[in-house]
C-alpha cells in the first residue's frame, strides 16, 4: 500500500501531502476515546484513515461533519457513559441533521445491529477490525442508508498504518503490537467484542518507534491485552510458520525496541501473570532504558475466585512472579487491577484479595466493582450474587488500602535523585515542568533551563499522596 506523509498543522488538523494541493478538504471530523488504552491508540489509526480520506479534525462539535465515538464495553458503567453521549448529541443533530454519527470500538462490536435500533440517531456501526471500510461506510450513509461493519479478522493488526497522533504532548506515543485476546477470562467481553489474539510484524513496530524517535518521540508504550503472548512467526502450539525467518517472541520485541536508542524509553502494557517470563524481566533488567514498572493485573488473592474468574493462575503462582520481579529488577514499581464482589465471593475470598494487597504492596491500583456482561463465561455459568451493597463496602476497603500503600511507595523516592523525562509544563504553575520517573510516578520541579523532550536528574524533596516534587541537580 502506498504511504503518504501526514501531516498536521498548530490547530490540529490533520491533512495528508498528497491531497493539500488538489482536493480542498471537504469535511471536518470529531472524534472521541472511551476505554483503554488500545481503544485510543486505534482512534489514532482511525484518523490516519479518515485523514488519507481528505477529513480535517475539529474539536467544535458544532462545524463537525462526522462525530464518531470510540466505544468501550468492559463494565455497564462504561456503556451507560456513552448512551448519556448520544443523548446529548440527539439535540446538536436536530440542529445539524445531516450531521453523521458512527460508533466504532467495542460496545458497536457487542451491540452490532440492535444498538440502531436503540440508538435512533446512530447511523454508523464499525467493530474494531473493519476501520478501513469507515470512508465507505460514511458513504453509504450519506446516500441515505445506516452502514455497519462488525466483521472480525483474524488477520488485521493495521501494521502498515502510520497513526496520526491526536493530542500528543510530541514526547511520549502508544504503538499497538497485537490485537484481540484469547483468554476468555470468565467476566470479560473483550474476546468478544475484539476477536481472536494475532501479533503485528515486529519489522513495522521498529519503524514505527524509530519513524517516532525521529520526529523528537522520547517514550513509547507497547499495547496488547496480553503482551506476553506476543509471537511472531510462530503458532501458539510453538511451531515455526516460516523456517528461514526468525521468530520473535516479547522478550525479543521488547530488546529490539529497547535498542532503537538508548534515549527511547520503553513501557508495555498489559502482563499477564499466567505468561509473564522470567526472559522478559532479564531483558528489562538489561536495558537501562525499558522503564522499571509493570502492569500485573492480580483481579483476586484468593485461588478459588481466580479459578472462577478462569485466569490461569492461582494466589502462589501471582506470588511467585511478585517475587520474580522484586529479585530480577530490584526496585521496580508494580501497578494491578483488582475486581471486588465476583460470583460467589466470600468474605474470606475478599479477605485474601486484601491480604495480598498487603504483602505486594502496590504502587498503583485500577479498582473495580463487578459488572456482569452479557455472553461471557460467568454470566452463563454464575450468578452475580455479591449484594451490590457489599460489592461497594468491598471495593472501598480495597482503595482505602491502596490508597495508604500508593502513598508509602511513592514516599520511598524521597531523598533519591532519578532520571526524569520532561512531558510538559504543570498544570498548576507555569514556573515547573512535569515529567516521569522510569517507576512512572510525576515528578514536578522547577523548569530551570530543562526542555520539553528532555531527560533530567531530579533530586525529590517531597510528596503529595502520588506526585513527588523535585529539583533538578546537574
Ligand atoms: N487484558 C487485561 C485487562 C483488560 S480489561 C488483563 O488481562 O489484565 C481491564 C480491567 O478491567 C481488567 O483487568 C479487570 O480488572 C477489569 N474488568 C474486566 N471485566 C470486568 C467486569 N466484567 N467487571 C468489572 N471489572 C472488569
Ligand atoms: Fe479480558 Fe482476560 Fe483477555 Fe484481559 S486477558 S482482555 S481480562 S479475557
Ligand atoms: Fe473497553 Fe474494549 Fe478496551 S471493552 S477496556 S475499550 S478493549
Amino acid at each position: 500500500m502506498e504511504e503518504k506523509k501526514i501531516l498536521e498543522n498548530r490547530q490540529g488538523e490533520v491533512f495528508t501531502s498528497s491531497n493539500t494541493n488538489s482536493s480542498p478538504v471537504r469535511k471536518k471530523l470529531l472524534l472521541e476515546s472511551y476505554g483503554c488504552q488500545m481503544n485510543f491508540s486505534d482512534s489514532e489509526i482511525v484518523a490516519s484513515i479518515l485523514s488519507e480520506a481528505g477529513y480535517t479534525t475539529t474539536k467544535e462539535i458544532e462545524e463537525a461533519d462526522v462525530v464518531l465515538l470510540n466505544t468501550c464495553a468492559i463494565r455497564d458503567n462504561a456503556e451507560q457513559r456513552i448512551r448519556h453521549r448520544l443523548d446529548h448529541l440527539k439535540s446538536v443533530k436536530k440542529k445539524n441533521p445531516d450531521m453523521v454519527v458512527g460508533v466504532l470500538g467495542c460496545m458497536a462490536e457487542r451491540l452490532r445491529e440492535k444498538l440502531l435500533e436503540e440508538e435512533k440517531l446512530v447511523d454508523l456501526v464499525v467493530g474494531p477490525d473493519a476501520y478501513r471500510d469507515i470512508p465507505r461506510l460514511v458513504e453509504q450513509v450519506e446516500h441515505g442508508s445506516k452502514a455497519v461493519n462488525v466483521l472480525l479478522s483474524r488477520e488485521e493488526t493495521y501494521a502498515e498504518i502510520s497513526p496520526v497522533r491526536i493530542d500528543s504532548n510530541g514526547v511520549t506515543a502508544f504503538i499497538s503490537i497485537m490485537r484481540g485476546c484469547d483468554n476468555m477470562c470468565s467476566f470479560c467481553v473483550v474476546p468478544f467484542t475484539r476477536g481472536r489474539e494475532r501479533s503485528r510484524d515486529p519489522k513495522t513496530i521498529i519503524n514505527e518507534a524509530t519513524d517516532l524517535f525521529n520526529k523528537g518521540y522520547r517514550e513509547v508504550t507497547l499495547l496488547g491485552q496480553n503482551v506476553d503472548s506476543y509471537k511472531w512467526n510462530i503458532t501458539s502450539k510453538g511451531e515455526v510458520i516460516q523456517p528461514d525467518e526468525p521468530t520473535v517472541n516479547f522478550a525479543q520485541l521488547l530488546a529490539q525496541v529497547a535498542e532503537v536508542s538508548p534515549e527511547l524509553r520503553v513501557r508495555f502494557s498489559t502482563s499477564h501473570p499466567k505468561d509473564m517470563t522470567d526472559e522478559v524481566l532479564d531483558t528489562m533488567a538489561k536495558y537501562e532504558n525499558i522503564c522499571n514498572y509493570i502492569h500485573l493485573p492480580v483481579q483476586s488473592g484468593n485461588s478459588d475466585v481466580l479459578k472462577r474468574m478462569n485466569r490461569g493462575y492461582t494466589r502462589e503462582w501471582y506470588l511467585d512472579r511478585i517475587a520474580a520481579i522484586r529479585r530480577i529488577i530490584p526496585g521496580c514499581a508494580i501497578s494491578t487491577d483488582v475486581i471486588a464482589g465476583f460470583c460467589d465471593e466470600t468474605e474470606q475470598e475478599h479477605q485474601d484479595t486484601l491480604s495480598l494487597m498487603k504483602e505486594v504492596g502496590y504502587d498503583m491500583a485500577y479498582m473495580f466493582k463487578y459488572s456482569e456482561r452479557p455472553k461471557t463465561l460467568a454470566e452463563r455459568k454464575y450468578e452475580d450474587n455479591v449484594a451490590e451493597e457489599t460489592k461497594g463496602r468491598r471495593l472501598t476497603e480495597i482503595i482505602d488500602l491502596q490508597m495508604q500503600s500508593a502513598s508509602l511507595r511513592t514516599k520511598q523516592h524521597i531523598g533519591k535523585i532519578q532520571k526524569v523525562l520532561v512531558e510538559g509544563v504543570s498544570k498548576k504553575s507555569d514556573a515547573h515542568h512535569y515529567g516521569r520517573n522510569s517507576e512512572n510516578v510525576v515528578v514536578v520541579f522547577p523548569r530551570g533551563n530543562s526542555r520539553i523532550g528532555e531527560y533530567v536528574h531530579v533530586q525529590n524533596v517531597d510528596a503529595t499522596s502520588v506526585t513527588l516534587i523535585g529539583e533538578i541537580v546537574h
